[in-house]
Formats: C-alpha cells, structure tokens, sequence
C-alpha cells in the first residue's frame, strides 16, 4: 500500500489530502501538522475550516484511509510520497520584507524529513514558493541526509479557491507537475500523474520543469488579480462617467477572447494568494534587475489598495465628511463568501479607514469569529497572513468594534450599511425592516454589487453601488 503523507493541515493541505484519500481508497493518507488544536479540529465534528463539501469527505475516509495526527515524524517516516503545504506568509522583516516569502516553515519542514527519513521519498511541493525553491529545498534534503537516501522534489501547485476548494479538486480544469529531467525525475512525475489519474482524466494533467510549475503558479495568481484590479480601475472611471460597470464586464464577457470570469468588480481583491504572490513575483523580478516588470505588478496591487481606501472615501464623504460617532453596520469580513478566512481580506482596511474617521462599528458574519475579527482589527498588516495559531496573541480589542451574531441587530439604529462580502444571506434580508430600524437618512454602501440598487432606493435607501451611477445625493464633488 501506497502510503502518502500531508505535512500542513490548513486550507490546501486539508481539503487536498481529504479528496486524495476519497479517490484513491487503496492509498493511505496522514495529514499531520505541528498544531494540535488544528489536528485535534480535524478529528471532530467542527473541522478548523469551513468548506462545503469538506465535511462530507472527511466523514466518508476518516479513520479508514485518511488520518490526521501531530505525530509529525512517524508519518514522515512511513511515507513513499510527502506533500507539504505549510504556510508561506509575507517576510516580515530582514531582507525582501513585505515582499519575500518567508520561507521558514517549509525549511523546517524540510529539515525535519531530511532528519527522520530512512528510505527515498518523493517530496511534493503544494505551498505557492518563489521560483527556485525546489532547488533550495533539494540541497538542504541531500546536504542533512542519511546517506544513500535519495529525494526527488515535484511542484505540484494547487489552483483551487477557497469556498469551492472541493469542487475545484474533484474537477480541476488541469493538475500542473514539475519535475526534474532524467529518468528519475519522470519516474517521480510518473507515480504522482497516477495518483491523479484515479479521477481526472490523463489530458488535464500537464508536466513540465519544475520552475515552469512554481513559475505557473504566480503568474497565474498574478492574471487573475489583475483582471480584478482592471475591472476595478473601470469602475471608478463607470462612476465618473455614469456608465455601468456590470455592463461593461457584461459586453467585455462576450468576448471570447476574454470570457466570463474575475470581472466582478469590487471593494477589492483579498484572500491569502494574490497580494502575496505577486508580491513575491515582485521581489523575484527586482533580484533579477528587471525593475520596469517588478513596477508593472506593483501597479496591480496599487490599484486594489486605490479601491478601498476609494470606498472608505466614499462612505465618509456621503455622510456629510464624517462618521465619527456614528454606527455603521458591517455586513460580510470574510475575504469572500462561503469561507471563514479573513487572510487580507478587504474588510480589515475598510473597517480601519472607517474607524480611523471615528466610526462605531457592528460588524456581522456568518462564519468568522469575534475573536478572529478583533484581531484582524488589531494586528500590524504583516501578521495577518498567519494562521489564527501561528498569529502573536493580542489583548488589544478595539472598543468601537461591536461583533454580532445577525444582520438585523447590526443594522438597528445604524446611519450606514456596508456590504463587505457576498454572502448570499444578505440578498435575501428583510431591507424594508432594516430601512424601518435604521436612523434617517439610511446609507447602503453595496461593495460587491449583490444588492437590488432601484428596489433600495425606492425603500428610501441612498445607495452607493461599485461602479455605477452615483445618487444625485452623491453626485457632488468629492475626494473620492
Ligand atoms: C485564488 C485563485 O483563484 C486560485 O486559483 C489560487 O489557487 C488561490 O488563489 P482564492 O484566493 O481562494 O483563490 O479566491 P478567488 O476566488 O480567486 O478570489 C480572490 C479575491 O478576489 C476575493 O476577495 C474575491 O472576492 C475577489 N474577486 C474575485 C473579485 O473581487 N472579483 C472577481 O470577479 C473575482
Ligand atoms: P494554506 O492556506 O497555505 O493551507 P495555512 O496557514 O492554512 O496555509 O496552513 C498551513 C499549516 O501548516 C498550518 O496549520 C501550520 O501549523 C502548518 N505547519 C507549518 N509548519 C509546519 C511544519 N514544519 N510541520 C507541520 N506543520 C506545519
């Protein structure tokens, strides 16, 4: 029997190593990982993320063909093939701070399976890693190696999103494997290609060397944020203009040279990929002296953080310059909906402008945690990208930060309503009875375009809505 090891039980690992097992019953999978309030998560009825479908998964495998266990070592030890998806945060400080991946995690872990293993492994990189990192990691294996080991490293990026994560890996529009020339880097890829074989079809599994595959991976975070940031840069253009941003993605959908997808616009872009992949991008690009294309992916960021702090204008300049004192009602934290993480997510900068204006804050989401919202409201921006565990404890709670546990009680008494995330609860609230309990005029500030614009503004609503026409109340001059 095959027997596979995950080290990393976060959003990839997790989910990743779950439908392996489903697929392949006759391989055994151990998801370990160095924090045991996540294992000991995983072994219960409320797993540490939320994911639809996961639960269903790991039911169905748990305790036959998929462990999960902090017993790093052991599983290590037993394994033929080790994925590792451990955490790649932002550098936080020394050299290439706020741009470099911080490549501490993946270097322990390797360090550790260099020191336990007894046999030849494959070792399978999932964590998005800066180009090259295979050979980094490759020499620390062969330089703390027992001798007559021998490793072979595979990238096998991971593309699936978050809230659609076991969709996306039960039908994946393509598996990307990198591996080394020679005959046994394509022995490698060979015996990874099978395990995939099991249920996606041979025509969707691509291999090529390994820095294409880790290369593949940014940039293709990278063209999805920029499409976003493109849309985004429209719709502040649509607003100037009164023309409609949903129309124009509508007319550019058409286009088959361009197609459907990421052509929402929005508050912003968050989530733990982008920002820090093309960051990473960034600083690859400036060590290699290529200082005009390291400036060509900044602008992408650029524009998404001219987005926010464009809808934090927006908000404040409507209410008459100020917020102070007043409660604003935050509907949605979560970096999107249908996920509890909150990794950079755009709420966290609203929710700053707006408290730096003196708001008061009611903050409402279906799945993140007060405890996880007062952090994110309280940590320096380059903590945000670890996980909750990993995270320095803070007993800083910020006092105008109020977390409730429905729409209708963040709503009550509120001057402003804003739409964070799309979660589609909050399509289906009662408006007219929110209208009724809110004090006049009532704001409605919709920064993922889900709501119905003319039905509010009949309720009585002022709406402001991403990239389309302005209320006449608005329309005066502003700094946004
Ligand atoms: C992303 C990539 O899609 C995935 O391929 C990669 O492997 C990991 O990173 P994820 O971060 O889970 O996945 O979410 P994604 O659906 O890409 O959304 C990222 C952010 O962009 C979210 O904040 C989302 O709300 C925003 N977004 C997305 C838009 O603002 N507009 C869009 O049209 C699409
Ligand atoms: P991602 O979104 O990339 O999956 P997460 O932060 O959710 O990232 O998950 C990464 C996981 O890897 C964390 O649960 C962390 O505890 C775990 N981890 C980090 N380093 C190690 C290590 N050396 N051994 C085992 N697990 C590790």
């Amino acid at each position: 029997m095959v027997k596979i090891c995950g080290i990393g039980a976060g959003y990839v690992g997790g989910p990743t190593m779950a439908v392996v097992a489903l697929k392949c019953p006759s391989i055994e999978v151990a998801v370990v990982d160095i924090s045991h309030s996540r294992i000991s998560a995983w072994n219960s009825k409320n797993l540490p993320i939320y994911e639809p479908g996961l639960e269903e998964v790991v039911k169905q495998c748990r305790g036959k063909n998929l462990f999960f266990s902090t017993d790093v070592e052991k599983h290590v030890y037993e394994a033929d093939i080790i994925f590792v998806s451990v955490n790649t945060p932002t550098k936080a400080r020394g050299l290439g701070a706020g741009k470099a991946a911080d490549l501490t995690y993946w270097e322990s872990a390797a360090r550790m399976i260099a020191d336990v293993s007894q046999s030849n492994k494959i070792v399978v990189e999932k964590s998005t890693v800066p180009v090259r990192t295979a050979e980094a990691i490759g020499r620390i294996l062969a330089h703390n190696s027992k001798k007559g080991i021998k490793y072979q490293i595979l990238s096998n990026p991971e593309f699936l999103s978050e809230g659609t994560a076991i969709q996306d890996l039960l039908d994946p529009d393509r598996v990307l494997i990198g591996g080394n020339d020679g005959p046994e880097g394509h022995e490698a890829i060979q015996k990874l290609k099978d395990i995939y074989a099991n249920w996606v079809p041979e025509d969707r599994i691509i291999t090529t060397n390994l820095w294409s595959a880790e290369l593949s991976k940014l940039a293709d975070n990278a063209f999805l944020a920029q499409r976003i940031s493109s849309i985004n840069a429209m719709s502040a253009l649509c607003e100037a203009t009164s023309a409609e941003v949903s129309q124009v993605s509508h007319a550019l959908s058409k286009n088959t040279k361009i197609g459907p997808k990421f052509l929402n616009a929005s508050v912003g872009f968050g989530g733990s990929c982008f920002q820090k992949d093309i960051l990473n991008l960034v600083y690859i690009c400036e060590s290699n002296g290529l200082v005009e294309v390291a400036n060509y992916w900044k602008e992408v960021i650029k524009v998404n953080d001219y987005q926010k702090s464009r809808f934090v204008n927006r908000v404040v300049t409507s209410m008459f310059n100020t917020v102070s004192g007043k409660k604003i009602a935050v509907l949605g934290f979560a970096f999107k909906k249908d996920t509890s993480d909150t990794r950079k997510t755009p709420a966290i900068d609203v929710c700053k402008g707006l408290l730096g204006d003196g708001a008061c804050l009611s903050i409402y989401d279906p799945q993140v945690s007060e405890e996880q919202i007062q952090k994110d409201l309280s940590m320096n921006n380059v903590e945000w990208d670890y996980p909750i565990h990993l995270q320095p404890m803070s007993s800083t709670t910020v006092k105008q930060v109020n977390v409730v546990s429905d729409a209708y009680e963040a709503t009550k008494d509120a001057h402003g309503i804003c739409i964070l995330t799309e979660w589609d609860e909050f399509k289906a609230i009662d408006y007219q009875r929110v209208f009724d309990n809110m004090q006049k005029p009532a704001f409605v500030f919709d920064g993922r375009n889900i709501l119905n614009v003319d039905k509010l503004r009949e309720t009585g609503f002022i709406v402001y809505s991403i990239g389309r026409p302005l209320d006449l109340w608005q329309n005066m001059p502003q700094q946004a």
